[in-house]
């Protein structure tokens, strides 16, 4: 952790949601997000949140079986679940991470951490509190993340 991440508490899920609605609403395509958090944490509740703030209309579904789920709106939104992967190799990520036209969000994101060299991305960590209360920390690598969790921050105190 350092001066550069920020921390948002939670006590919803609807708050929660409105937080990844900020994330998209935010994005300008290229992004790529690494979302940590246990079963349940609120991966996904955020995720329909950044397709919110992308305009998308259809509804997110868990990729946990297909892995990957890409949708239309503003940007594309790629949804990915790593959660059943032992081996990135031969998913082909690559592709999805280099597009300027998309935003990458990846539930257990820190799995690709040690296999990927990855210098640049948005590390989303949600730790349960309590039942409904979530502490969400935003960890920027580089320094076009470092402006974008700027932008965000900024978004959601604009409340
Ligand atoms: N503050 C909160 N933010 C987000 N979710 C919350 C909050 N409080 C309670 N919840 C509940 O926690 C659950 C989060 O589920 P979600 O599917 O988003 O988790 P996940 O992190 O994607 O888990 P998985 O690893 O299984 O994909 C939902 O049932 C949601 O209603
Ligand atoms: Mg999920």
């Amino acid at each position: 952790m350092n001066e550069n991440c920020f921390t948002f508490y939670s006590v919803s899920p609807t708050e929660t949601e409105v937080f990844g609605e900020t994330i998209g609403r935010l994005s300008g395509g290229g992004e790529l997000l690494l979302l940590e958090g246990t079963l349940g944490a609120g991966k996904t509740v955020m995720v329909k949140g950044i397709a919110k703030g992308l305009d998308i209309k259809n509804e997110i579904v868990s990729p946990t079986f297909i892995i990957i789920r890409s949708y239309k709106g503003r940007l594309i939104l790629n949804h990915i679940d790593l959660y059943r992967i032992d081996s990135i190799d031969g998913l082909g990520l690559e592709e999805y991470l280099d597009d300027e036209d998309s935003i990458t969000v990846i539930e257990w994101g820190e799995k690709l951490l040690n296999h990927l060299p990855l210098d640049e991305y948005l590390l989303v960590r949600i730790d349960v509190v309590d039942e409904n209360s979530r502490e969400i920390v935003l960890e920027p690598r580089g320094e076009r993340y470092i402006e974008y969790t700027r932008r965000i921050k900024d978004g959601i105190s604009g409340y």
